[in-house]
């Protein structure tokens, strides 16, 4: 692998793979080898032009366990105020010896400009692009649901016949789209539910199903049921329901909670807005995996890591 910029163009034995190997690197962990030498002497940079808490730490923290030196970099407080350009800082970064690069953008299609450009030799690794992708989001994710699904036997196997359900602000996550793209290729059927205001103008090709109700969703019985978090820092001139009519219409409150079926999953990439679209005894029940999802992501980013820089980069 090369890069791993999105889900939309990952094929499935690809997708598997990296879950494979996540499983195997989650194993490591379990056994309590806290640290691999597989990537003694690469070093990641993680170049972040927005906040994050679960991704940053994650990524780092799968670094160090691979053995690898990590860069943090954080637009905050960097040249970046100064008004050094997106090639001159990756060009700094490189000049430093990153292998990889890990990079969070506001602007959807940077990590593409970052791969495509010839700026910089790195692999790169999208860890979210303005309202584009999280292809790592949605790998740990599909990670939880393959586990709470198929258990110690998941190793091969994909998410054929689940239903899966996202509910929320379609329009500003990259949560959403990085899973629409890549539980489908899984074998999953994906729905959407969503205010219509907060779904995108053009969902030409999504291989999806929209929607306006959550409750008849619920009815539905959906095998899986993940919350979006609100985006109110995109929500520009995109008309957003009040809150008090937002959790009453699109919240998983206690409510439908209690209507769900008592195996569906509960999922929620965060950071969570407790008491908007979701409650918190939704978000703290024993069908949340939103503490699993991050543990997770540890371990799908080492795998992406390990694919990404260990042995031969092949072209993507
Ligand atoms: N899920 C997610 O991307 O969280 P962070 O913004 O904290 O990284």
């Amino acid at each position: 692998m090369r890069h791993l910029l999105s889900t939309r163009d990952l094929s499935r034995d690809a997708a598997i793979e990296l879950l494979d190997v996540a499983e195997d690197m989650a194993d490591t962990q379990l056994r309590e080898v806290k640290k691999l030498p597989t990537l003694r002497g690469k070093t990641v940079v993680n170049l972040f032009f927005e906040d994050s808490t679960r991704t940053r730490i994650s990524f780092e923290a799968a670094a160090k366990r691979l053995s690898a030196d990590v860069i943090n970099f954080s637009a905050k407080g960097s040249s970046v105020s100064k008004g050094e350009s997106l090639k001159d800082t990756a060009q700094t970064l490189q000049a430093m010896g990153a292998d990889a690069v890990v990079i969070r953008h506001p602007a959807s299609g940077a990590p593409q400009t970052l791969a495509t450009s010839g700026w910089i030799d790195a692999g790169i690794l999208n860890a979210g692009d303005g309202t584009h992708e999280h292809p790592t989001q949605a790998l740990l994710d599909a990670y939880t649901i393959r586990k709470r699904v198929h258990g110690s036997a998941s190793r091969g196997k994909d998410l054929d016949g689940l239903r899966v359900t996202l509910v929320g602000d379609v329009l500003h996550s990259r949560v959403a789209r990085s899973n629409v793209w890549l539980l489908t290729t899984l074998g999953a059927t994906v729905s959407l539910v969503s205010p219509p205001t907060l779904v995108p103008v053009n969902t030409t090709g999504w291989p999806v199903a929209i929607g306006y109700d959550l409750d008849e969703a619920i009815e539905g019985k959906p095998d899986v049921i993940m919350m979006l978090r609100i985006q109110a820092e995109r929500m520009r001139d995109a008309f957003f329901p009040n809150s008090r009519e937002y959790s009453k219409r699109w919240g998983l409150d206690d409510g439908r909670l209690g209507k769900l079926q008592a195996t569906t999953i509960v999922m929620h990439p965060g950071p969570m807005n407790r008491g908007l679209e979701i409650s918190a005894a939704a978000a703290d029940s024993p069908q949340s995996t939103v503490r699993e999802q991050v543990t997770n992501g540890v371990s799908v980013r080492m795998a992406a890591l390990y694919l990404l820089l260990s042995g031969d980069r092949e072209d993507a």
